[in-house]
């Protein structure tokens, strides 16, 4: 009788002893290191992990601020705004004119992101997470021209941004209407290519409509000042 019981608290005491290391983890026996790792895993946004595993940052870069040749930077926009032209883009309803290789400007996301068979390799839930995440990371650093603009040239294009653009896209293009694009700092490449594009009425998504008169009269050499200008605009400071 004794025996037995002894066996059995014997047997209790080390399953429970086998047991311990298998579900406690002792916050003192691990390293500070494991810890924060521990720590940065968790906090890790469900969004960053999207943007790898879709391919956005192939065209779009490190945390969306480094895009590559004439496309945009998607970081620090309004998550609505980004949303929607995500959405928009997938769904056919912004579309743009060819670029110098004669593809739709949209065509390089809408072949990564919908099958041959028409199918959409992202869910609206995993485009909101996306772009949760993607207004929350920093603006990308200006990229600075060949030939910087001289005083002369930047006061003409403050004046000319001034009297067609501010009304809508804020002082200094920094702070829009509410979920409008912030336009400062982004790519010059692009910012043509999209006053272009509205000029032309090719984008006719969204509110841009909105946009219309106020780029119709605009010369190719006043699309190129104020896309030079606003390219140059440091969104850090
Ligand atoms: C193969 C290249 C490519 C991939 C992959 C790609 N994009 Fe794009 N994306 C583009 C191009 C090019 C444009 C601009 C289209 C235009 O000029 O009209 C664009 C436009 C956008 C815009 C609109 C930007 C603006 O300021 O209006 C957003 C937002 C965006 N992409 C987010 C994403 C996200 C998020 C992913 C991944 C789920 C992604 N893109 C994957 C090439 C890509
Ligand atoms: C009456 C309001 C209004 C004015 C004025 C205006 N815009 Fe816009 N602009 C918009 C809206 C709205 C959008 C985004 C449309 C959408 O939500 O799809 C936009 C989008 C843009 C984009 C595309 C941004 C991107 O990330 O794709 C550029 C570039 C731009 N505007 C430049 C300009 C410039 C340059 C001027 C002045 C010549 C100007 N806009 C004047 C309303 C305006």
């Amino acid at each position: 009788m004794k025996k037995t019981s002894l066996l059995i608290s014997t047997a209790v005491m080390a399953s429970a002893f086998v047991a311990v290391p298998n579900f406690v983890i002792d916050p003192i026996s691990m390293s500070s290191q494991a810890v924060a790792e521990q720590v940065k895993k968790k906090k890790r946004h469900p969004g960053k992990r999207l943007y790898m595993r879709k391919t956005c940052m192939a065209c779009h870069g490190k945390g969306g601020a480094r895009p590559i040749q004439n496309y945009p930077s998607v970081s620090a926009q309004p998550e609505k705004y980004i949303a929607t032209q995500i959405k928009d883009i997938l769904s056919g309803k912004r579309v743009g004119s060819k670029d110098e290789n004669g593809n739709v400007r949209t065509a390089p996301m809408t072949g990564s992101l919908i099958t041959s068979e028409g199918k959409l390799r992202i869910s609206d839930d995993e485009i909101k997470q996306i772009a949760n995440w993607l207004s929350t990371q920093p603006p990308a650093k200006v990229k600075p021209l060949e030939t910087p603009l001289s005083a002369d040239q930047i006061t003409a294009a403050k004046k000319l941004y001034k009297k067609k653009c501010r009304a809508c896209h804020g002082k200094g293009a920094l702070k829009p209407l509410k979920n409008y694009p912030v336009i400062a700092g982004q790519n010059k490449a692009y910012i043509i290519a999209q006053v272009n594009d509205v000029k032309n009425k090719i984008r006719k998504n969204g509110k841009i409509k909105s946009m219309y008169p106020m780029v119709k009269k605009l010369t190719d050499d006043q699309i190129e000042l104020l896309a030079s200008y606003l390219s140059q605009i440091d969104r850090s400071k």
